[in-house]
């Protein structure tokens, strides 16, 4: 049988690079969900088709394929604005999920990060962790990722950008991003990538 290592958290928490560094580990197959929810985005804004018609974006959603999502092609702040925008969307959500939970069983194991793995795409996964980190230091973390690849960015507007989204993707009524109940929580705030990764994997470690 395969393993499902479920993350979820809010932007900016640092799950994409633990993501990575625990598949990697393990040698398993990754799944950055909020790549889905930018590919449909991306999509509908390509074509000029609007970003609020439900039927029109799960036709859409029903057509991604899951192997040509690429991180750099889809990272740009208006695809992640209009993903949350997508993202509340019943029927893109219904979509994209069934698509993700066909990934979660490739053998031998699969880690899936977003918002709603642990709580409603793979809830029966034997490890789940909710990263997180003030919204503060994770404002920090992407302002200073933007200047470093020689991005202009604004602390404040950066920050204001951080609490939009997480209000957007919490306060939604389909799948709200919180952590299942038996998920590990795991605080970055104060914490290196190294020291995630390794508090990320002992809990792994355990449950193998
Ligand atoms: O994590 P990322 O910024 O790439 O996600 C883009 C948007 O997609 C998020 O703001 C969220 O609204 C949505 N999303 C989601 N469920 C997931 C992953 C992402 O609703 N499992």
């Amino acid at each position: 049988m395969t393993f499902t290592i479920a993350i979820d958290g809010p932007a900016a928490a640092g799950k994409g690079t633990l993501s990575r560094q625990i598949a990697e580990v393990y040698g398993f197959h990754h799944l950055d969900t909020g790549l889905t929810y930018r590919a449909t985005a991306k999509a509908l804004l390509d074509a000029g088709l609007p970003l609020d018609d439900e039927a029109i974006a799960a036709e859409i959603a029903l057509g991604l394929d899951l192997s040509g999502l690429n991180r750099e092609v889809l990272a740009k702040h208006e695809i992640g604005e209009a993903a949350s925008r997508v993202a509340v969307m019943p029927a893109v959500r219904r979509a994209l999920v069934e698509a993700q939970r066909a990934f979660a069983v490739r053998e031998p194991g699969t880690v899936l990060d977003g918002r709603d793995i642990g709580t409603v795409v793979c809830p029966l996964a034997p490890v789940k962790l909710y990263v997180t980190a003030s919204a503060q230091v994770r404002a920090r973390r992407r302002y200073e990722e933007i200047v470093a690849t020689g991005g202009a960015a604004d602390y404040d507007a950066v920050f204001a950008d951080v609490k939009k989204r997480d209000e957007r993707d919490m306060g939604r009524r389909d799948s709200p991003l919180k952590p299942a109940e038996d998920a590990h929580l795991l605080d970055t705030s104060e914490m290196g990538i190294e020291a995630a990764f390794q508090a990320a994997k002992s809990i792994v470690d355990a449950a193998l």
